[in-house]
């Protein structure tokens, strides 16, 4: 049931130093394409003061969260929820906080405009959406290794691929999360914070 993806060991550390700046004091987040739920059990144990919901639309993904989640045993760790981001209809009616690791360019582009609607209509005032990845930059050269990437998952799915930083930026406008800022993480990756006006 245990499924284990090893960039979640590489990624979680820088991932959870940005958490630290962004995330509220108190409340729940809502994590959604969990995958195997190595980042949920991660980091509810690093932020014990927030509940943490972790999600995924792939119910073998939810199987693994569940696994890991059990054998932790955190009590602010919420039972994984099945949600497909395109779907209109979210089990999640309210978080304050949206966290999203490594969908966006391994999904086709309506996943990034479910995930911007939903987390426009989850999110209360000030909320950050929070988004780590690769994405492609107008004006900013492509790093080779993400390039490379970027034809393997378009051979792979022709609907997937390294998202334009602005598309992603007018997409999360459109549903009234402004562009809040830009970390860049090791190995040529991104983090992007929007925040619900
Ligand atoms: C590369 S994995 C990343 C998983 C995890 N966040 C991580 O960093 O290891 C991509 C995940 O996106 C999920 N996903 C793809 N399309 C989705 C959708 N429409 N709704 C929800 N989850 C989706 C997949 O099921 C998969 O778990």
């Amino acid at each position: 049931m245990k499924h284990h993806a090893p960039a979640t060991e590489r990624n979680r550390e820088p991932i959870a130093a940005v958490l630290r700046d962004v995330l509220p004091a108190s409340g729940t987040v809502l994590e959604v394409a969990s995958g195997s739920g190595e980042h949920a059990v991660a980091f509810a144990g690093l932020f014990p003061h927030l509940c943490w919901q972790p999600s995924d639309g792939d119910p073998a993904a939810l199987a693994s969260i569940r696994s890991w989640a059990e054998e932790a045993g955190l009590s602010n760790l919420l039972e994984p929820v099945r949600i497909d981001v395109t779907s209109p209809d979210w089990p999640v009616e309210a978080a304050d906080a949206l966290l999203c690791v490594n969908m966006v360019h391994i999904s086709p582009w309506s996943a990034t405009e479910g995930l911007m609607r939903g987390g426009g209509r989850v999110l209360g005032t000030g909320a950050p959406l929070i988004l780590y990845g690769p994405y492609r930059r107008s004006g900013v050269a492509t790093a080779p290794s993400n390039q490379a990437f970027d034809q393997s998952l378009r051979g792979r799915n022709p609907l997937w691929g390294l998202r334009l930083l602005e598309d992603v930026v007018e997409e999360a406008q459109l549903h009234g999360l402004g562009f809040d800022r830009l970390v860049e993480m090791p190995a040529n990756n991104l983090t992007l914070v929007f925040r619900k006006s």
